[in-house]
């Protein structure tokens, strides 16, 4: 297994992150156990802030709260200086929580509810990302009541999707979010929005995918934005102050993997901005949104290995204490992890094995063919790169406890999400009167 950030193998060969033994973690928290390296966390998000002072361009660097929104992170968010991303009333509310500063809250979505809309525009967040036309009149009506004037981006679909390695310049006109540049909507949106008196159009916002490798679709959705831009500006004589070019940038899970450093996609970026927007009145205010890349390879998942299943000739199932519950992006995505013994770091790989979840569910597995060495009930089992998009999609299938969540930096460990309890399982449920409460008689 890749060793990412301050992870490493101590004297005992036992796994170690943020100077913590993962052995002694698991007798203090027990397992399933999330642990964020948090001197890995703050060296990303200080990769993404230095790359954009040296470029010399005005930013914003709004870490997407999606990946893995916890109370403890959005403060250490705002601690090194980013802004925030939400998609829905929870995340706000996380982050207000949080005492995040609501003057640096973006918020997205393609649904966003009356509600929602209501209680960001009464928290005073900084940009709403409106996604269609329902929205912006919605967005309208609510700030002229209220007396108000708010911040918007348009969410543009450039006509760039990215699958990693692919970018398809067609067919994103087919996608829920955000204006279609090509089929005209995009440039509806931004003239209905610059004569709102209760809207004030900052800009435009394209998010092109996720987990990309290349520099090669940021840079077409950069120059399908100033197209855009130029276009905009002589037909309507409206100038962007901002673009948002989203998130997506990619982490490396396994080691077919191949990700850029943070510097040269922001570089990739911010040279593409300088180029394609030479001809524009003053050069935009360029903000990212990147999520995965903040906290994908700083978490590490600890299982307790439980069970195994020896089918001679075919495979070796080994079942751990977690599984889709906890991470299920193998069952969604097919993702691929690395994964090894972190009470027995040092000893020789002796046979494949592939890594079940406990879930009543055959497809609840976590890693198929993974070399180990000779596993046994009992051991512990570290799976990489779990910090982004496992926490915050967990569930409670098969009435499974979420697990707990612990930052390690230094030799200290600090919980920042208790494991739920079997109570917080039943919190919610309430049985009606019509229904007996006692066991029944008959
Ligand atoms: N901004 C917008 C508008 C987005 O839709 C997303 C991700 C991001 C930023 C952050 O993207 P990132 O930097 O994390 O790639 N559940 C999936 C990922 C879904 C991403 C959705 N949008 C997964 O587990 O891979």
């Amino acid at each position: 297994m890749y060793l990412h950030g301050t992870s490493k193998i101590n004297a005992k060969g036992h796994l170690e992150i943020g100077g913590c033994d993962t052995v002694e973690l698991k007798q203090q928290f027990g397992t399933p156990l999330y642990i964020v390296d948090e001197a890995l966390v703050r060296q990303r998000c200080r990769e993404y802030m230095d790359a954009f002072r040296a470029s010399g361009l005005s930013f914003q660097v709004a870490y997407a709260s999606k990946a893995f929104c916890v109370m403890a992170m959005c403060r250490l968010a705002e601690e090194e200086g980013l802004s925030l991303d939400v998609v829905s009333e929870g995340e706000l509310f996380t982050a207000l929580q949080a005492g995040f500063p609501a003057q640096r809250i973006h918020f997205h979505g393609n649904n966003k509810t009356l509600d929602e809309l209501e209680m960001a525009m009464s928290a005073g967040i900084g940009c709403f990302v409106a996604d269609n036309f329902t929205e912006l009149h919605m967005l309208q009506a609510l700030a002229a009541e209220k007396g108000t004037k708010v911040n918007v981006l348009l969410r543009v679909t450039p006509g760039v999707e990215a699958h990693t390695h692919e970018y398809i310049s067609t067919g994103q006109t087919d996608s829920k979010f955000g204006f279609d540049i090509g089929n005209g909507s995009a440039s509806e949106a931004v003239e209905l929005a610059s004569r709102s008196l209760n809207l004030n159009l900052l800009g435009v916002h394209s998010h092109i995918g996720s987990q990309i490798f290349e520099t090669e679709g940021f840079q077409l959705a950069v120059e399908r934005v100033a197209a855009f831009a130029m276009q905009v500006k002589e037909k309507l004589n409206v100038v962007f102050k901002v673009v948002n070019l989203g998130g997506g940038f990619g982490i490396r899970y396994t080691e077919e993997d191949t990700p850029l450093k943070v510097a040269d996609y922001v570089r990739a970026i911010t040279d593409a901005v300088k180029e394609h927007f030479s001809d524009y009145p003053e050069l935009p205010e360029i903000w990212v949104e990147p999520g995965r890349s903040i906290v994908g390879d700083a978490g590490t998942t600890l299982y307790t290995v439980g069970t195994s299943k020896d089918i001679p000739g075919v495979r070796k199932y080994v079942a751990v204490d977690g599984g889709m519950t906890d991470n299920p992006r193998p069952a969604l995505y097919d993702s691929k992890y690395e994964a090894m013994l972190a009470n027995r770091a040092h000893d020789e790989n002796e046979e494949t094995v592939s890594i079940a979840g406990k879930c009543c569910e055959s497809g609840d597995m976590l890693i198929w063919d993974v070399e180990l060495p000779k596993v046994n009930s009992g051991d512990l089992l570290a799976v990489a790169c779990t910090g982004a998009y496992n926490y915050a999609m967990a569930s409670n299938y098969n009435r499974i406890r979420r697990p707990a969540v612990v930052f390690a930096q230094d030799g200290h460990s600090d919980l920042v999400v208790k494991r739920e309890s079997l109570q917080d399982l039943i919190a919610c449920d309430v049985i009606p009167e019509r229904i007996s409460k006692q066991p029944s008689l008959k």
